[in-house]
């Protein structure tokens, strides 16, 4: 279980929430720009979900979410099973969260411009990873009742 975030890091991060609601597709849609450049990550995508944009939408809704309840993740509990259950599926591994992390950190600055300020990039690089050790977490659980040793 990764360290709880700070009350400064939960602040700028929900300080973002309404930068996110306006620009959350332009930045998953760079975030996959970036991320396809590798073909083993690109292949674990359905390609029609991404051309008709559902994708995109999917993930800046779950990254608004995120950013609107980091102060009280109960609220999110449904939509996080539901994303774990997905990675299942498509065989998500821990190895794969650093190349999303590499995307979206990026593509979270070039979108937001001005407003992503070193202290905002720093608090979103915080909270990726204390969202994605939750998903890491369910998803060992996961594997590990569908795959006995
Ligand atoms: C904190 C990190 C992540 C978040 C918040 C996230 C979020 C999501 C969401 C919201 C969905 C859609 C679930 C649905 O069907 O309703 C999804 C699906 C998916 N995610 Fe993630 N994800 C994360 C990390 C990753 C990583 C590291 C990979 C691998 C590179 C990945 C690959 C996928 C794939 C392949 C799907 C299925 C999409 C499809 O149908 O093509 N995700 N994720």
């Amino acid at each position: 279980m990764s360290k709880p975030l700070s009350p400064q890091t939960m602040a700028l991060v929900k300080a973002t929430a309404p930068a996110l609601q306006q620009h959350g597709v332009a930045i998953t849609t760079l975030m996959y720009q970036r991320l396809f450049v590798d073909p083993d990550i690109k292949a674990l995508f359905d390609m029609a979900a991404q051309e008709s944009g559902a994708q995109p939408r999917r993930l800046a809704a779950a990254i608004l979410a995120f950013a609107q309840n980091v102060d009280r993740l109960d609220a999110l509990k449904d939509a996080l099973e539901r994303i774990s259950q997905r990675h299942i599926a498509t065989h998500i591994r821990s190895e794969h969260y650093p190349a999303v992390a590499d995307a979206l950190l990026p593509a979270i600055r070039d979108i937001l411009g001005d407003a992503a300020t070193d202290a905002v990039l720093a608090a979103w690089a915080e909270a990726y990873w204390f969202l994605a050790d939750i998903l890491i977490a369910r998803e060992r659980e996961l594997y590990l009742e569908t795959e006995p040793a």
